[in-house]
């Protein structure tokens, strides 16, 4: 009988993944979602209040296994959220009652293989004034601007 990968045992067949073949942690029960909202803090206190965020995101993620980055603009925020489905259900809860943003938006959700922001618990993506929130609700896709944000983020 041929040794098929679906009749390995499951240690052996984690090894078929390309995903670790190349080099990346493939993780099970792993969740990513992207949000975009729009941000209700007063310009005048936005860059202190994103600072407060920022610090208890990192706090709050690296507790429960959350990766991600974060990017805003004078009247939105986009986010991207990667974890194990528990704790991004729990985070998800907390953040939609938050009053300091509005409109939360899921533009993707789902399971996927491996993580793209592994290496900061939130990178801060930066301002990003060119993505307003009557864009990003009008289907712009905000995934580049948080990659390429979170690769300056040293995390
Ligand atoms: C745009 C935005 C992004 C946020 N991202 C996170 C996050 O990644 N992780 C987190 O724990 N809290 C995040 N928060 C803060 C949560 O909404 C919440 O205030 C925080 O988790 C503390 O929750 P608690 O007061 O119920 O303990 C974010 C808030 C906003 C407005």
């Amino acid at each position: 009988m041929p040794a098929t990968a679906d009749r390995l045992p499951a240690w052996r067949r984690r090894r078929w993944n390309t995903g670790e073949r190349i080099g990346m942690r493939v993780e099970e029960g792993l969740f990513r979602m992207v949000y975009v909202s729009r941000n209700a803090i007063p310009a005048a206190s936005q860059e202190a209040e994103i600072a407060r965020i920022l610090e208890v995101s990192r706090r709050n993620n690296q507790a429960a296994g959350i990766t991600g980055a974060l990017l805003y603009s004078a009247d939105s925020f986009a986010q991207a959220l990667e974890g194990p489905e528990a704790a991004m259900e729990a985070l998800y809860a907390r953040l939609s009652r938050d009053p300091r943003h509005a409109e939360v938006l899921v533009i993707s959700a789902g399971p996927v293989a491996a993580r793209q922001f592994s290496q900061w618990s939130m990178a801060f993506a930066g301002r990003h004034d060119g993505l307003s929130f009557a864009a990003l609700q009008g289907g712009l896709d905000p995934s580049a601007a948080l990659l390429a944000g979170a690769a300056g983020d040293p995390g």
